[in-house]
């Protein structure tokens, strides 16, 4: 963990920057706004209003990290807990209990509760959070990643493909496109024009997005 450190950004929430790589784990414009805007709004909102009458809904995130895509989709949860949320996500390096405590997301003492018990939730098996949400944390690298589950919403959330390429390639994408549902969505802050041509490539429509304050565009995809 010597190479990671907690930083600011300009909303006022945190991320974490990883010397090796020199690379944030947000965008330092705003950590919160980017995930609200990415996997919230666009990701979430979005497949809920556009698939109607969901009564459950299978998430993969790739790259769980310091787990703010997950605690913002268990908040959105609340407004309407309808909807049996299953989420599902992958990281190989786990974030220790003294780096994810640092953290400020600006959560209120009632999310707070839920974010540590997120993050107290045991690896490798299905969690309950709350009666209609649970959550199961692979300590695994996607490539290892092996699943008979399809998902309905992915929020691709690894570092940038400059600084990962290996996760940024058909290859990943044709995998990804295997285990979406059908009317899938996949989201991600990325908007570079290889990784939307491989998306495509691997079947999935690609609709470029206003990204959030201070990135122009984002992808979305979908499998229809
Ligand atoms: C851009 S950060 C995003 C973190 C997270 N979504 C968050 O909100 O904090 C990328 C994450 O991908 C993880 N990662 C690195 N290599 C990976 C791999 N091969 N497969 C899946 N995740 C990976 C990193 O450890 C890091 O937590």
């Amino acid at each position: 963990m010597s190479n990671l450190s907690i930083k600011a950004t300009n909303d006022g929430s945190s991320t974490i920057y990883n010397e090796e790589l020199d690379e944030h784990y947000h965008s330092i414009h705003g950590a919160l706004q980017e995930s609200l805007h990415v996997f919230i709004e666009m990701g979430l909102n979005y497949h809920v209003k556009h698939n109607e009458n969901l009564q459950k809904l299978n998430i993969l995130e790739i790259g769980f990290g310091t787990g703010l895509n997950c605690i913002l989709t268990l908040i959105e949860h609340l407004k309407n807990e309808k909807i049996a949320v299953k989420y599902s996500a992958i990281e190989p390096f786990p974030l220790n209990s003294t780096s994810l405590k640092s953290l400020n997301f600006k959560l209120s003492n009632q999310h707070l509760n839920l974010f540590n018990k997120i993050h107290e939730s045991n690896w490798e098996k299905e969690n309950i959070i709350l009666n209609n949400f649970n959550i199961s944390k692979y300590n695994l690298k996607l490539k290892d990643f092996k699943t008979n589950s399809f998902y309905d919403l992915i929020y691709f959330d690894a570092f940038a493909p400059r600084k990962q390429p290996e996760l940024w390639n058909l290859e990943v994408f044709n995998k990804l496109f295997n285990f979406t549902s059908i009317n899938g969505t996949l989201v991600t802050y990325c908007a570079k024009g290889q990784v939307r041509r491989d998306l495509e490539s691997a079947g999935f429509k690609v609709e470029r997005l206003n990204g959030p304050p201070g990135k122009r565009e984002m992808l979305r995809a979908t499998k229809i």
